[in-house]
């Protein structure tokens, strides 16, 4: 073995809630690291050379699908984009909270981003009727590149799963929920008014629930400029309310 070569110590949380007889506890693997490894390849070594029935998702291996989150040493992070040169010797894998177990490593992220997708009506409001015939509205360069920042999201989950009050309260909207209303608020096509929007930023699940412990931006993998967002919903809301006792 090569001096640079370690021995990593994998402790991994495994549970079947659909098996009676399951108990919620962790299994330790040992695997040698090779250059370059993520968690991604070493998931599917131990899968091959210890377990075949051990539950982990992933799709792209390129940090766009978003579906190989988990909590790696205590932070959200995607297994396909983590290299365990960055780890410690001994890593620690455990599922994303908040979202449903399925079992081991997976979780179901769908249902919760579905519900926030419903909840927030996350397709664009065009009041007028479609025209096939009418010529396309112009956007200007700096709204289409804010709308592309914040559509950069991946539905990871990660933000969700690091966020105190969506621990608290699973229907809160967070980073990835608050993130697509403020692409939809943008939007010129989207014709629905900021008084409209208030009725959903301003909820209990909305962007006042936030308890400022700014994890969602640390721990988002694409990097979006979560605190930015926060700050415009809040700006746009508390404008609403002002204007509206004005009146
Ligand atoms: Fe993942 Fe970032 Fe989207 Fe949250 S905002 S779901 S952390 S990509
Ligand atoms: Fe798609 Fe990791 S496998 S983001």
């Amino acid at each position: 073995m090569s001096e640079t070569t370690r021995q990593l110590r994998f402790e991994i949380f495994r549970y079947n809630p659909e098996d009676a007889d399951s108990e919620p506890h962790t299994d330790v693997f040992e695997l040698e690291e090779t250059p370059f490894m993520t968690l991604y390849i070493a998931l599917n070594q131990i899968r091959e050379k210890f377990d075949p029935g051990l539950q982990f998702d992933f799709a792209c291996r390129s940090a766009i699908c978003g579906s190989c989150a988990m909590m790696v040493n205590g932070r959200p992070a995607l297994a396909c984009r983590t290299l365990t040169s960055d780890l410690p010797d001994k890593i620690c894998l455990y599922p994303l909270p908040v979202f449903k177990l399925i079992g081991d490593l997976s979780v179901d992220t769908g249902t919760w981003f579905r519900a926030m997708v419903e909840r927030t009506e996350a397709w664009i409001h065009e009041r007028l009727p479609f025209d096939p015939d009418a010529t396309e509205e112009r956007m200007s360069d700096d709204i289409a590149a804010a709308i592309y920042e914040n559509d950069r999201c991946i539905e990871c989950g990660c933000c969700v799963a690091a966020c105190g009050a969506a621990n608290i309260d699973s229907a809160f909207l967070a980073g990835a929920g608050l993130n697509r209303i403020a692409r939809f608020q943008m939007d010129p096509r989207d014709q629905r008014t900021d008084a409209d929007w208030f009725e959903v930023l301003a909820s209990e699940q909305g962007v006042f629930a936030c308890i400022g412990m700014m994890a969602c931006e640390d721990v988002c993998p694409k990097e979006l400029p979560l605190l930015d967002v926060y700050g415009y919903l809040r700006r746009k809301s508390l404008a609403t309310a002002l204007s509206s006792r004005e009146k």
